[in-house]
């Protein structure tokens, strides 16, 4: 698709975008979380609406206000993106994880402020494993012909370990972001490699999010069936 050009090429498509970063609570003040802006899910959700899409945006924490013409779902804690996701997914025709889900939960959570003791050290904090819903709606589409797409953020041998990933997730297409200073967090631009369980590699040079979105949108349209 030319840039600068819209074409309604997902038109009687529904999609369904998760953006931002759970927060998961350990007493009514406090919260274990994430640095996910949520930038580049919203971005994704207007470029698919500009292209004619139904969009579900189901949105953590990020402060963002409603993009128009777009329907937001607003959830905090991976328990209940989960919830959100499932339902909107359900006669979704793609799904893209772009949200960051803490991977862990407080075990507990203290109805009332935890409170320092005098001379003592703080109790250590006990964490549970939160679901993974990227690899439970790869593994049981509720629609066989759905396309599914994660995000990772990687260091060090940032394509093996994205590769690696995609198999163990089990969705189609994998965004793989390298994570540094100034890279990805809070910012307007990004860089990327789109991996394909087909074998595709697809080089996104740095840019503006709204252009990974579209490169992204690019390559799930034709998946579409
Ligand atoms: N994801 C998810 N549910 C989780 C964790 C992650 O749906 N509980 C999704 C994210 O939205 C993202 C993709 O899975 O699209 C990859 O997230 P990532 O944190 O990189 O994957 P993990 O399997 O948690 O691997 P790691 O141990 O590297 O954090
Ligand atoms: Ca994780």
């Amino acid at each position: 698709l030319a840039r600068g050009v819209t074409e309604p090429d997902l038109a009687g498509r529904h999609v369904v975008v998760s953006a931002g970063g759970t927060r998961e609570p350990l007493d009514p003040v406090r919260y274990l979380g994430n640095r996910s802006s949520g930038k580049q899910g919203y971005a994704l959700a207007r470029t698919a609406a500009a292209r004619g899409a139904r969009v579900t945006l189901i949105e953590a924490n990020t402060g963002i206000p409603d993009p128009a013409g777009v329907d937001v779902v607003h959830v905090g804690t991976a328990v209940q993106l989960r919830e959100a996701v499932l339902k909107a997914a359900a006669d979704a025709d793609a799904v893209v994880m772009a949200a960051a889900v803490a991977d862990f939960r407080p075990a507990t959570y203290a109805e009332g402020k935890i409170k320092k003791k005098e001379g003592e050290e703080p109790a250590p904090v006990a964490l549970v494993r939160n679901p993974d819903i990227l690899a439970e709606i790869s593994a049981d589409r509720p629609r066989p012909d759905q396309v599914v797409v994660g995000f990772a953020a990687e260091t060090d041998d940032v394509l093996a370990h994205g590769r690696d990933k995609l198999r163990r997730k089990g969705c189609d297409l994998l965004v793989v972001n390298e994570v540094g200073e100034r890279k990805t967090f809070g910012s307007e631009e990004n860089e990327a490699v789109i991996l394909g369980s087909d074998g595709t590699e697809t080089h996104v040079p740095h840019g503006p999010k709204e252009a990974l979105a579209d490169t992204l949108w690019d390559l799930i349209a034709p998946r579409l069936v």
